[in-house]
Order: C-alpha cells, then structure tokens, then sequence
C-alpha cells in the first residue's frame, strides 16, 4: 500500500526520502506534477508524482506537507475523503515566523478535520525540522514524535509509519491535543531560527523504569 504525500517542498521531500529508503511506495500530489518530476524521480523507483486528486485517490494515508493557506481548499477539493487518514504535517505559521494564527481554544489540525469530510485525522510530523525527518539517526537516541487524532487505528497507523523511519512515536491521544503540538513546533522554530541553535537538534523523551 502506498503514502501519498501532498507538496514536495522541505517536509515533503524529507518524508518521501525517509520512507522510499525502507521501501515504501510514495506517490506525491502537486498541482503542477511536472514542476516535480526530477527531484521525485531522483528519490528511485518508489517515488512518483501525479496531481493532488490523483495522488489523494491513491493511497489510503494522505500527508498533507503544503504551506498552511492551502490545507482548507485541499481539504474541501475532496467531497467524501471515505475513512483515509489525512496526517496534518502543517503549521498555522504567522508571516516571518511571528507565532501561530490558530490557537489555544482550536487547532490548525481540527479546523482541517472539520472541512476534511470523512477523513481521520491525525497530527504528526510538525513538531521537528524536515532534516530530522529525512534523518533520524542522533547519538543520544530517537527524536521524539509526538502526535494525535481522533481515531485510535489511525494514530497507530501513523505511530508505525513514525517508528519506521526512526523516530519514538508517542500517542498524545485525541485532536484536541494538537493545540499542543502546535505551539510546540514553535519551540523547536524559536531555538532553531530566533535562538540560533541551529537546525541540527531534535527533542527526545527521556523515562525511568
Ligand atoms: N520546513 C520544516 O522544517 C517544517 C517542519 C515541520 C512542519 N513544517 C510545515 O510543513 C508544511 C510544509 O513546509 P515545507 O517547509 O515543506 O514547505 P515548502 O518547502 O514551501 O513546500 C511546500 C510544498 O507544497 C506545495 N504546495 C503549495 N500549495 C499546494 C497546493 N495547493 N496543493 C498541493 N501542493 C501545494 C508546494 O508546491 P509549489 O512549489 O508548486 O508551490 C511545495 O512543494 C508547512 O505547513 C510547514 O509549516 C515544516
């Protein structure tokens, strides 16, 4: 069965890259395929590219890796998404990296799932930079993955497809929790950029027992 990821930028590429390498089929939706077909054919002979309706139409999972201000008409170019898991990898991201334009009594991920009919959503591959997800390898062990939705099957599909590429999945459990999430990758965007750390870290969980 094949992930179709729609946008081919930074998130995008990482995410096709990271699941081609341990042999998945990635089928990418862009509204100019062509724009793509290079960069998508250097990834091997799992990755393709089609358009959005074509690369929605193929897969039972959908990322949505696109900038915030296309998700609702993504979103609503579907008229029944019939039970797909549509994986929100956005940020409601202000101009110049100034903050967040949705929150704390919502989410971006449920504004998406309330115009997204019939689809299950889950919140995933937000919270870190797009290199951490193209490479998970660290010295001090797998970079955290924290991510939600509604649906318990969905959230466990996303948690493997997480793991699978080298990440510690950790179930944060309903939608609502992307109002977590969120602001959380906005921590990793203040230290990264505002901060200067650089682009090179990635959160973990450290546990006991
Ligand atoms: N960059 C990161 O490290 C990072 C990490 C976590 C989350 N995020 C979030 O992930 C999302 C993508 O970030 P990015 O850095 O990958 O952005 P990006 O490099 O600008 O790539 C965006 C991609 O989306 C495509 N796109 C734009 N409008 C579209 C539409 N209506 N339908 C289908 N595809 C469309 C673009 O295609 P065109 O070139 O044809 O416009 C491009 O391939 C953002 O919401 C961002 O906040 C980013």
């Amino acid at each position: 069965m094949s992930i179709s990821v729609i946008g081919a930028g930074n998130v995008g590429m990482a995410l096709g890259h990271a699941f081609t390498q341990r042999g998945e089929t990635v089928v990418f939706g862009l509204p100019e395929p062509e724009k793509y077909q290079s960069a998508v054919s250097a990834l091997g002979p799992l990755a393709k590219v089609t358009s959005t309706a074509q690369a929605i139409a193929a897969s039972n999972v959908i990322i949505l890796a696109v900038p915030y201000a296309a998700v609702a008409g993504i979103a609503q170019s579907v008229s029944d998404w019939q039970d797909k898991i549509l994986v929100d990898a956005t940020n409601p991201l202000a101009p110049g990296l100034a903050g967040l334009t949705v929150g704390t009594t919502t989410s971006g991920a449920e504004e998406l799932a309330k115009l997204a009919r019939g689809a299950r959503v889950v919140k995933a591959f937000n919270t870190t930079g797009a290199e951490n997800m193209a490479d998970t390898r660290y010295p001090g062990g797998s970079p955290m993955m924290p991510l939600c939705g509604d649906d318990a099957d969905a959230r466990q599909r996303v948690m493997a497809l997480a793991t699978l590429i080298g990440f510690d999945a950790v179930d944060m459990g309903p939608l609502m929790a992307a109002r977590y999430l969120e602001p959380f990758a906005m921590t990793w965007i203040h230290l990264a950029i505002k901060q200067g750390y650089g682009r090179k870290f990635a959160f973990g969980m450290l546990r006991r027992g």
